[in-house]
């Protein structure tokens, strides 16, 4: 089983389409710790719902990044996570943290990367008047949203869209191919060849296919 941390920073329907998979036994994975850097954070909520640990720990609580870094990394390693999730984590880790688990960070991003990296990527997708939008399933390294593709969903973009419309389609993809991605952490098929991941077994390329 791996043992997995995730790290949110609000309203956690990642999470829950994580904490669902599991349930549901799609997905071989326990999850040790979440952290949130938000005390607000909805996602607090549904760890309390599931008996999930969860934690709290803000970066203005911390005089450096570095700082708050190496206390994530040294919460999540005291629990023995073997992969960290970033699910809604709205902070850009550097490398002090991503050296703890190397190729072992992924995130979720609602765009087809590397088109629409950063803050608010469904609603640059529309007002781009790109057609086709999707997510992306990366592994993180210390650009912004960037890394080695996992897995990517394509979903069109119509003309009548609105950001709540295109995120919410967008949304439903998320939560299929973080689990999917996880998953494949746990039966040990991914792996890099120099800058390229690879997936054992995919027959479609990045497709989302078991
Ligand atoms: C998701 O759409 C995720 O892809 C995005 O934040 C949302 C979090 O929702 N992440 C990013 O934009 C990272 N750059 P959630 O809290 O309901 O999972």
């Amino acid at each position: 089983m791996l043992r997995i941390g995730v790290l949110v920073s609000g309203r956690g329907s990642n999470l829950q389409a994580i904490i669902d998979s599991i349930e549901e036994g799609k997905l071989n994975a326990s999850i040790e710790l979440v952290i949130s850097d938000n005390p607000k954070a909805l996602a607090l909520e549904r760890c309390k719902k599931h008996n999930l640990k969860s934690e709290i720990v803000e970066r203005k609580n911390f005089s450096s990044k570095e700082d708050f870094e190496k206390a994530i990394a040294s919460k999540l390693k005291d629990k023995g996570v073997e992969l960290v999730v970033l699910a809604g984590f709205m902070r850009i880790l550097s490398n002090t943290f991503l050296s703890h688990f190397p190729n072992r960070v992924i995130n979720i991003h609602p765009s087809l990367i590397p088109a629409f990296q950063g803050l608010n990527a469904q609603r640059q997708a529309i007002e781009f008047g790109a057609k086709f939008s999707g997510c992306t399933v990366h592994v993180v390294d210390e650009s912004v949203d960037g890394g080695p593709v996992i897995v990517q969903a394509v979903v069109p973009v119509l003309p009548e869209d609105n950001e709540e419309t295109l995120s919410r389609r967008i949304l439903s993809y998320e939560h299929r191919v973080l689990p999917q991605a996880i998953q494949w952490f746990s039966e040990g098929r991914v792996s890099m060849k120099g800058r390229l991941l690879v997936i054992e077994g995919a027959k479609y390329g990045s497709l989302p296919v078991n």
